[in-house]
């Protein structure tokens, strides 16, 4: 199935603003979520060319929301979509949206791309992810722009902020309870995927994961794995 790579063609004259590689990147990943009856969530609107996009590929039982700062998307609104206008760092705004039209299956970030904006939609919107959602940031070499609040390594930049939820997915595993205590987001985040200029990250809830052994289709349950390192803040 290639219906992002094929939508180019499908496209009219409401420009959709994408980088070329996210089109199979989403062809890959998205295939599942397919004409699902799901919550969505998109901020960024520009010209429009995402609404159709979004709602010819979940079909019309989804129910699509789109954010920007400016007044003028309110027109660019179609069918089985709805563009709200407000600024994606107003925490009132998005408390406001995420109480009208969430808790959301998938939200993209397609907005401003500074650091405090993607931080701060991130903050917000997270806890309204559902279970098994995605939450999805474009554009994300602008942690690379100190134009844009980023820099290398710059600490703060959206990138480094998910490299450091890489480790607070893994703080179940080591002793290190002084310099590197359990973090509640591992209950949370099933897995944190880096593309190109693209940050995945994946909910699920859970409690501590466990190791099997499996012998003639006998299934055995093992928690060493956490207790191998004798993890104090655990336990
Ligand atoms: C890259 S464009 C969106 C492109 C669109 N998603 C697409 O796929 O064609 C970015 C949009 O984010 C909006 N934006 C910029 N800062 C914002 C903010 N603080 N809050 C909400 N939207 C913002 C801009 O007005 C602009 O329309």
């Amino acid at each position: 199935m290639k219906y992002f790579r094929n939508f180019l063609k499908k496209t009219d004259d409401r420009m959709l603003m994408k980088m070329d590689h996210y089109l199979d990147i989403y062809d890959r990943l998205l295939k599942d979520w397919r004409g699902r009856n799901i919550r969505f969530l998109e901020i960024g609107v520009y010209k429009g060319g995402s609404l159709r996009m979004w709602r010819d590929f979940f079909g019309p039982n989804a129910e699509l929301t789109f954010l920007d700062i400016d007044p003028a998307c309110k027109t660019l609104e179609i069918e089985g979509t709805t563009v709200e206008i407000g600024d994606q760092t107003d925490t009132d705004f998005l408390a406001k949206i995420v109480e009208k039209y969430g808790p959301f299956d998938i939200i993209v970030d397609d907005g401003g791309h500074k650091m405090d904006q993607q931080k701060t939609s991130f903050r917000s919107l997270w806890p309204h992810l559902k279970n098994n959602g995605l939450y999805i940031v474009e554009d994300t070499h602008t942690s690379y722009w100190p134009g844009f609040g980023g820099g290398f390594r710059a600490k703060g930049s959206f990138i480094e902020t998910c490299k450091a939820l890489v480790d607070h997915m893994h703080s179940w595993y080591t002793d290190q309870d002084d310099i590197f205590p359990f973090h509640a987001a591992a209950k949370q985040v099933h897995s944190v995927q880096f593309y190109d200029s693209l940050v995945i990250v994946e909910k699920q809830l859970k409690e501590a994961p466990f190791s099997i052994s499996v012998q003639n289709g006998e299934v055995t349950k093992s928690d060493k794995i956490l207790k191998v390192r004798n993890r104090k803040s655990i336990f």
